[in-house]
């Protein structure tokens, strides 16, 4: 059985803020912030717009475009780390608000690589427990888990999600899942995490704290040695490539990683400048465009790779 994606969208809350706006109340410009990470501007929710309802915008958006019922889909997995609540799960709601009946739903939590970890899971699962179709959304609103304030951390997010419906086809299939690998090295978390006493007083939900010059470093040694291994062991080179769907945090660490791999720069997807670090939602919204301007067309060969707080990491393969 293969794991197929059968339709992806994604969804930006309306609301945009520019490097220029963020130059108004912050001590910062539209050249340092575009310089040293190629951000120009971020969708970010507006009051009382929680990573839920992102989450559900894109996830009917995705339903729509092929026109799938609910009611047959048989889970319902959501990768946030900026979950409108404790409990219950982002995943629970939007099972309830589009009418997967049917469907058992989760959240995971694996920050910015969130995305490859749910791919990975949704996978297994279907392997596992024979389900035929599974919703798989990303949504996440890291900037409500910022300090406005801290012009080292909130000029790097956004907002948004991406969803995909997965659908098992059997062995045949030409598209299909070809690997995933996982990786988790928590002796480094303390360079990248929600302190629920760095921000205003009384205020619980906590801020994002980051060793800018340490996370950067290490995303690109994990990152290029998680696509090695992936590579390495299901016997493909980067010649066997089509597109690199990196997590989107900065377009220097991207420019690095096509350098050490010897890729093409055009055939790396990259939104960063139109959407920030969008956490986990970031691979599913640059797929998601990629695919409506033409650029990803069925058949292709793509390597999806991501690191996040934990630190976490991990890669995938597709032919999509
Ligand atoms: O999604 C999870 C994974 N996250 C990442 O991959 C992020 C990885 N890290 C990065 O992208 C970069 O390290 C940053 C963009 C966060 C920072 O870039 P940097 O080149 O590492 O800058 P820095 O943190 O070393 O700061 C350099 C200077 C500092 O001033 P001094 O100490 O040299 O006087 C900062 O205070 O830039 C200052 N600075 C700013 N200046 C203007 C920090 N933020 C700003 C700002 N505007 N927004």
């Amino acid at each position: 059985m293969k794991t197929v994606i059968n339709s992806i969208a994604g969804h930006l809350p309306t609301k945009i803020v520019t490097n220029d706006d963020l130059s108004q109340t912050l001590d910062t410009t539209h050249e340092w912030i575009f310089d040293r990470t190629g951000i120009e501007k971020r969708h970010l929710v507006s009051d009382g717009e929680l990573a839920s309802d992102l989450g559900l915008i894109a996830a009917r958006r995705v339903l729509e475009q092929v026109n799938f019922d609910p009611s047959g889909i048989d889970a319902v997995i959501v990768s946030t780390t900026t979950s409108d609540r404790r409990f219950p799960s982002c995943a629970a709601r939007i099972q309830g608000d589009i009418g997967a009946k049917r469907a058992f739903a989760f959240d995971v939590g694996a920050a910015c690589a969130g995305f490859i970890y749910t791919l990975a899971i949704a996978d297994s699962l279907m392997k596992s427990m024979r389900l035929q179709n599974v919703l798989l959304v990303c949504c996440e609103t890291l900037s409500l888990f910022v300090d406005w304030t801290d012009r080292a951390t909130c000029v790097l997010f956004g907002d948004g999600a991406g969803a995909l419906l997965l659908n098992a086809a059997d062995d045949s299939s030409e598209s299909g899942l070809i690997a995933t690998k996982l990786y988790t090295d928590g002796s480094k978390e303390k360079y990248n995490s929600i302190l629920s006493h760095s921000g205003p007083q009384n205020d619980h939900r906590g801020y994002t704290t980051m060793s800018g010059r340490s996370v950067f470093k290490y995303a690109i040694e994990y990152m290029s040695a998680s696509m090695n291994e992936i590579l390495d062991e299901n016997g493909m080179t980067i010649d066997d490539i089509d597109w690199i769907i990196p997590h989107q945090a900065n377009r220097r660490i991207l420019e690095s990683l096509c350098k050490i791999k010897n890729f093409p720069l055009e055939k790396m997807i990259i939104t960063t400048q139109n959407h920030a670090n969008t956490s986990s939602a970031s691979i599913p919204l640059a797929m998601s465009s990629a695919i409506r301007d033409g650029r990803i067309k069925r058949g292709q060969s793509i390597l999806m790779t991501a690191l996040g707080a934990g630190l976490v990491y991990g890669s995938a393969i597709i032919r999509y």
